[in-house]
């Protein structure tokens, strides 16, 4: 790569990836690593800078995350937002303290001072605080340059040192002119160039995949969706033969689903994918099975079954591709540092601890919206791109409770009904993710004055830019009226339809 990347230490804000979101937006690359890392790790990596990120823990805390002194004496440009300000101004011998008025929300930050950091930005501005300490003393060697009515320090800079740190999130798309104070810390004080477009990310990574992979075999597990398609796309340009999608028929794919899939794949992707009809595999293996979790872990293990009968056939494979993206990691495994595991993705966290297989998961860093450009330039159709983001273990996870043939077929047929509903509508687009879930519970209804006792189908609606954060897309009631009136008159079985109205967080996308 052409120039030097910058790596964000991270010390558990929910905001993380947003930082490497708008590094990424204005032309830099850049990994977020775990707030321990070795310094000779980020040594061996050789930024061009460092940005510490947020954090829901104290400085002055007994076990408060704290990354090696030395990271002070690499003499690159840092930049500490909220929590990684005060371990800035912690470890610059200032003062932290616990603020008596704890600032959540938008304030006003006024610019008090000539700053480097600041430049270009209005002299009075929102932005957007998250954060119960403060810092109430500096060393000379730095200037405050910016304040807001509960912070009186809330940016501060060192122009010989090159160590700056704000209070407030610049990362947040509330903060007025925040990505023109990431933009001045990249370009202007830390004079990296722009190294990062979907360009780049195709060449660097198909080159990272020949050199890794040369001769050798790979089986990529296509889900349907846009993300393993898409690397699909990359890896046949990479590797060509020695890629075998495989498309495996769960039979919790959606109605039709495999048909129509296989076909595009063939015919208009050129993919010369191996279709595996394994339904009643999964159906047997899920038998009696409620939790979540298990049905993830069963799920992901019988994929890597199945698609070792393919090695059977094609001979020795070494490396298994998948699509996982960045929020699928976070979620999942606590591998980049001190967040919390909210849902084991089969992507990640589903996978037998133990597969012969070596992984390879190029899309790892990425949100949804870098891989549709991605898929955009490798000249992936708009209506591929497009389309909604659908979970590894399918319908499983939209049946709460145990999996019945019965209940998919079911499930299926509301679905369909919903996606024809927001096609005619026209409102496909407008939402990020639609899907219908089949509840175990059964309710009174009455049809031809005839009483009924069925299940309830809950549709969930929802708009997100990565599936890390949602809410409840606000459908018109002409369109939920059609919705709810055509599947309790079309699906036998369900005589009642209701609208999820949660947000995520606190709520999660899907059910399970
Ligand atoms: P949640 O439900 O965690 O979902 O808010 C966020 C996004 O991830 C998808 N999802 C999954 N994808 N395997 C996947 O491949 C999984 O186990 C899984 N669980 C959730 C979900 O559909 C949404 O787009």
């Amino acid at each position: 790569m052409i120039g030097k990347s910058v790596l964000i230490l991270d010390f558990g804000s929910q905001y993380t990836q947003l930082i490497a979101r708008r590094v990424r937006e204005l032309g830099v690359y850049c990994e977020i690593l775990p707030y321990n890392i070795e310094v000779t790790e980020i040594q061996k990596r050789d930024p061009g800078a460092l940005i510490l990120s947020g954090g829901p823990s104290s400085v002055y805390e007994a076990g408060a995350p704290k990354p090696s002194h030395e990271i002070m004496d690499l003499g690159l440009p840092i930049l500490g937002i909220c929590y990684g300000l005060q371990l800035l101004a912690h470890f610059s011998g200032m003062k932290v303290e616990s603020a008596r008025e704890r600032e959540y929300g938008l304030a006003n930050l006024e610019v008090v001072a000539k700053s480097e950091l600041l430049k270009g930005v209005g002299q009075s501005g929102r932005v957007w605080m998250s954060h119960g300490d403060k810092i109430t003393q500096f060393p000379e060697d730095f200037s405050v340059t910016g304040k807001t009515e509960n912070s009186e320090i809330a940016v501060i800079e060192s122009s010989a040192r090159k160590i700056y740190g704000i209070q407030f999130h610049a990362e947040v798309v509330h903060t007025e002119d925040g990505s023109k104070i990431i933009s001045n810390f990249l370009f202007d004080i830390s004079g990296l160039v722009k190294n990062w477009n979907m360009g780049n990310f195709i060449s660097s990574s198909m080159k990272w995949i020949k050199e890794t992979i040369g001769d050798k075999k790979v089986i990529l597990g296509l889900s349907g969706g846009v993300d393993s398609t898409v690397l699909a796309l990359l890896l046949k340009k990479a590797i060509g033969e020695n890629l075998t999608p495989v498309f495996v028929d769960t039979g919790l794919l959606r109605k039709n689903e495999f048909i129509t899939l296989m076909e595009r794949f063939r015919s208009e992707l050129g993919l010369d994918v191996t279709g595996i009809d394994a339904g009643e595999i999964f159906l047997n293996k899920l038998k009696g099975v409620s939790s979540p979790e298990e049905k993830r872990k069963i799920i992901g293990k019988t994929f890597i079954d199945i698609f070792s009968t393919v090695e059977d056939k094609i001979g020795k494979v070494e490396y298994f591709a998948q699509g996982t993206l960045y929020p699928d990691v976070i979620e999942s495994v606590s591998v980049k540092g001190p967040s919390a595991t909210i849902k084991s993705h089969h992507n990640v966290g589903g996978l037998p601890e133990k597969m012969n297989w070596k992984l390879i998961e190029p899309f790892r860093e990425l949100f949804k919206d870098e891989v549709r450009d991605i898929g955009r330039e490798l000249g992936l159709d708009e209506k591929f791109i497009m389309r909604h983001p659908f979970p590894g273990p399918g319908l499983a996870i939209r049946i709460i409770g145990d999996i019945t043939q019965e209940k998919i077929v079911k499930l299926q047929e509301a679905d369909a009904i919903l996606k024809e509903e927001l096609d005619s509508f026209d409102l496909y687009n407008s939402v990020w993710q639609s899907f219908v879930v089949l509840l175990p519970v059964k309710t009174v209804g009455v049809m031809g004055d005839i009483r009924t006792y069925e299940n309830v189908a809950v549709i969930r609606l929802v708009e997100s830019v990565d599936g890390m954060t949602a809410d409840w897309f606000p459908a018109p009631p002409d369109f939920l009226t059609k919705v709810s009136n055509r599947i309790v008159n079309e699906v036998k079985g369900i005589n009642r339809v209701t609208y999820d109205l949660t947000s995520k967080p606190p709520g999660t996308i899907e059910w399970e």
